[in-house]
């Protein structure tokens, strides 16, 4: 059965980045929440384990030092926006609505039989990422003494923020669980034992590792087509924004699925679902949409442009893979018959 899945808020996050202007290296505060209570709120669950827990991110744009004559041309806000607005038509937003739809339809009576494989896969995905953004982030560092300094360093500060976040490390805040712990925490609310429990008894999460192997093998040699550090870098900023621009549609929506199964499902079975994990993903990454939108407006140049979009299409490609695989996971375990 379709259903409607609630809109995306990356766009507002991105445009509100990208067009900021300031004398100074733009510096905007994409805060989840910042205001007072919040802060109070923070300190509590800095130790504590939280009932929910916030950060602000602050996004990097184009400062006045990034542009000197002797330099290429960026890329343009509106370049960006375009090859975004290709992500929205394409094959890994048709593999989420699958994954959605089959999700919310799995049986009452098989739930875990029927989850228990795709969390195996969903583990291992999730972390895989972790790497996928230190692969990004190590190709902008690696094109010292090639792209320019301001440029490169504007960069870099957007980046290293989803990647801290991923081990709890957020601006202005003691160290949180990383997000491994959360998932963790999530796993055991819903499933009742540990997630190594799971771990150990899995097969190996082969269509998350084939979506490991095809990431890094990718980012790393600016998709097997060049071997010059800044189109390297290029292509890896392109492929860090695919990532978090499709993670924006992927956690909003897996929340809402969730929630939909907890009130059919789980609510009555007495689970008291820990939902930290989705809602922090769910909030936090159109945050992180913007973040990697801001890094390639740093220090791509316009005629790279070719090499971002080839890099977005990689990522819209095995992403849809990954989750076409793991949708006719729950497809078949929920049509098997009982
Ligand atoms: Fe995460």
């Amino acid at each position: 059965m379709a259903f409607t899945l609630s809109s995306k808020a990356s766009g507002s996050a991105v445009l509100r980045a990208a067009t900021a202007k300031s004398p100074a290296p733009a510096v905007i505060r994409a805060g989840v929440r910042c205001g007072a209570k919040a802060r109070r709120n923070l300190v509590v669950s800095n130790v504590a384990a939280p009932a929910k827990e916030q950060w602000h991110v602050n996004i990097h744009g184009p400062g006045p030092n990034s542009d000197r004559a002797d330099l290429p041309q960026l890329i343009s806000k509106e370049q960006v926006q375009a090859l975004e607005a290709e992500l929205d038509q394409g094959a890994s937003i048709a593999a989420l609505r699958r994954f959605n739809d089959a999700l919310r339809n799995i049986p009452a009576d098989r739930w875990e039989s029927v989850l228990r494989p795709v969390f195996n896969e969903l583990c291992f995905n999730l972390e895989s990422f972790n790497p996928a953004f230190t692969s990004c982030l190590l190709m902008v560092q690696r094109t010292i003494g090639v792209s320019d300094y301001v440029r490169r360093d504007l960069a870099l500060k957007n980046l290293i923020q989803p990647l801290a976040g991923e081990y709890g490390m957020h601006n202005g805040q003691q160290q949180l669980k990383t997000h491994r712990e959360l998932f963790s925490d999530f796993f055991t609310s819903l499933f009742g034992y540990d997630l190594q429990q799971l771990l150990a008894d899995s097969p190996a999460p082969t269509s998350a590792q084939a979506l490991f192997a095809q990431m890094s093998r990718d980012i790393m040699s600016g998709g097997n087509q060049s071997e010059d550090p800044l189109e390297q870098a290029s292509y890896a900023l392109g492929y860090n924004l695919a990532i978090e621009y499709l993670a924006d549609y992927e956690k909003t929506w897996m929340l809402d699925s969730f929630r939909a199964l907890d009130e059919r499902i789980f609510a009555g079975l007495g689970k008291k679902i820990d939902w930290i994990f989705l809602e922090v993903h769910a909030e936090g990454e159109a945050e992180h949409a913007a973040i990697g939108h801001n890094a390639v407006l740093n220090l791509v140049s316009s005629q790279h442009a070719p090499v971002l979009r080839r890099a977005m299409a990689d990522h819209d490609r095995d992403f849809a893979a990954f989750y076409n695989a793991v949708a006719a996971m729950l497809e078949e375990g929920s049509n098997r018959s009982a």
